[in-house]
């Protein structure tokens, strides 16, 4: 595509003009945002660029060794991996408001990059992959200029704290921008592809207390769910899916024994830039399929529903 390839160019050298000889520092989350951000600005800056992977062990199965491997292995781009999962999963004992958690998770997440971010030491400028509705969305959304629906932790907060000049090339495009973006600089279509996974992770979608418990049955319930989905050749169709555990235990029947276990919520939805979805209609077996799957696999769940919501009223993460 021509256009992204001007686009491309032209982000290259603005982002060289901005940073001259600088050191700039990247984020990396685990999603595409982020990914092609750091690519793009590799692109334009080489080494003067470490990416800083932090891993709040909120990320589904294989996700952060997916990140980990794209950048070591495959664009051989320095990355720095923290592997900070006790320390989000003991910080977010006991928190259950859904606001809390978003607090907790972006000011630990600032903490610990920024104790990375010393360590690269001499890096003056950060870079963030943010979008254009990401920096819509967490100034107003449809409730009024003064009403915060969720606070995206991954707006806001770092800049200001560290004194860094920020670079955010992606910060006019929508999120089909930047997989044409990222296919341009070559990201895997299976990378570029991926559905959009919010920051604060699973501990969004687990309403109540975030556990490793908890995010270990969700983690096998989800990869479950999205294996059926990318089996039935459904996954470009769909703009996300993913389960969510409910603090919610019924009563089952397995065997001959009674079980009084956890309820899953299944959700999918399209939707062109995450600001309005709609629930994503399955064809008719597919739904009881992944249900029985789930129950039969996965210890801890015997109840499985489907939400079928649409943004707005509702919001596509539960929390
Ligand atoms: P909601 O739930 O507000 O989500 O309808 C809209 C889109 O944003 C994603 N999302 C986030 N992404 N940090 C992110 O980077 C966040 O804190 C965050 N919260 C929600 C969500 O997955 C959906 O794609």
């Amino acid at each position: 595509d021509w256009t992204m390839a001007e686009f491309r160019d032209a982000k290259i050298a603005e982002i060289r003009a901005q940073v001259g000889s600088g050191r700039v520092i990247c984020g990396l989350s685990g999603g595409v945002d982020s990914a092609v951000a750091a690519v793009l600005i590799h692109e334009a800056i080489g080494e003067q660029l470490t990416c800083v992977f932090v891993d709040h062990g909120l990320m589904r199965a294989s996700e952060a060794d997916q990140v980990v491997s794209l950048f070591r292995n495959h664009y051989n781009i320095p990355l720095v991996h923290v592997n900070a999962e006790t320390l989000f999963l003991s910080g977010l004992a006991g928190v259950t408001d859904p606001e809390a958690k978003r607090k907790f998770i972006g000011k630990t997440f600032i903490d610990v990059f920024e104790a990375e971010a010393k360590k690269v030491g001499g890096a003056e400028f950060l870079a963030q992959g943010t979008l254009y509705p990401d920096v819509i969305e967490s100034v107003s959304f449809t409730g009024g200029p003064s009403v915060t629906i969720k606070s995206h932790h991954n707006v806001g907060g770092l800049p200001a704290r560290m004194n860094m000049k920020l670079v955010e090339p992606l910060r006019e495009l929508f999120k089909d921008e930047v997989r044409a973006l990222g296919r341009e600089l070559g990201l895997p279509d299976i990378f570029v592809g991926r559905h959009p996974f919010p920051g604060p992770g699973l501990a969004i979608r687990i309403p109540g207390e975030v556990t490793k418990e908890r995010c270990d049955i969700l983690r096998k319930a989800d990869a479950v769910y999205l294996e059926e989905i990318r089996n039935a050749g459904l996954y470009d169709a769909i703009w996300q899916a993913f389960a969510v555990l409910l603090p919610v235990r019924s009563v089952g029947v397995m065997g001959d024994g009674r079980t009084y276990d956890n309820v899953l919520a299944l959700r999918a939805v399209t939707s062109t830039d995450g600001m309005t979805a709609e629930a994503f209609s399955f064809p008719g077996d597919f739904l009881p399929r992944v249900a029985t799957r789930i129950i039969n696999e996965v210890r801890g769940i015997n109840r499985v529903t489907y939400d079928y919501t649409s943004k707005p009223p509702g919001t596509i993460e539960w929390e």
